[in-house]
């Protein structure tokens, strides 16, 4: 059995789907959920499918390394970022090379880097008049948005479509894909090739 982390501090939507993706599944479970943010909705949904979780600190996170101790006790063999803010330290970088993968709503290596994160990306995108955005799937490294990408899906846009639909339809796909990506690269699948 493969067990997957899933860090997550925003709506948790993407979260959401990959519990439910793997419940069930055969090799691999969602065996912990990781957040920065006591409140955070996601904790309800692991709550709900019983997986633990586990609260961040900055220094907890950046300082004692606590993290590496809860991953132990959960045996986790592979991370997913899932609306995850925060820098990952070089030190879970390099316990977990090529284990750990973001998800990104735009086109890397557009839109990318530090602040361009939710509607600043989208509403950069639509400022920018562009005719097509989408989401990227990609192995995370000390920078953020800058390891290499495994899977990426483009979206349509529409002259009339405002920055939040803009959204809409990117979160869509990435509903649609996440999960899937990450069972491949699991799995020794080539997700890459299957790029939408
Ligand atoms: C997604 O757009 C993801 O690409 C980005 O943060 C957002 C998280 O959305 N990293 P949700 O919390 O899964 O709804």
């Amino acid at each position: 059995m493969k067990n997957i982390a899933v860090f997550a501090s925003g709506t948790g939507s993407n979260a959401a789907k990959i519990i439910e993706y793997f419940a069930g599944h055969k090799n691999i479970r969602v065996a912990l959920i990781v957040s920065n943010k006591a409140t955070a909705k996601v904790l309800d949904t692991a709550a709900a499918h019983r997986i633990p979780t586990h609260i961040l600190t900055r220094a907890s996170f950046y300082q004692t390394k606590d993290i590496l101790k809860v991953f132990n006790t959960y045996s986790v063999d592979f991370v997913a970022l899932a609306g995850f803010l925060w820098l990952i330290p070089d030190y879970l970088v390099r316990a977990f090379p090529e284990k750990i993968v973001n998800i990104h709503p735009a086109l890397l290596p557009k839109y990318g880097g530090k602040g361009m994160y939710g509607m600043h990306i989208h509403r950069a995108v639509k400022a920018a008049g562009e005719t097509e955005t989408g989401m990227t799937i990609h192995f995370v490294n000390e920078k953020y948005d800058e390891g290499n990408i495994i899977f990426q899906a483009k979206t349509k846009i529409e002259a009339e479509d405002t920055a939040e639909d803009i959204q809409k339809k990117v979160l869509r796909s990435e509903h649609e894909h996440f999960a899937r990506v990450i069972e491949e690269v699991l799995e020794g699948g080539d997700a890459s090739k299957k790029s939408a």
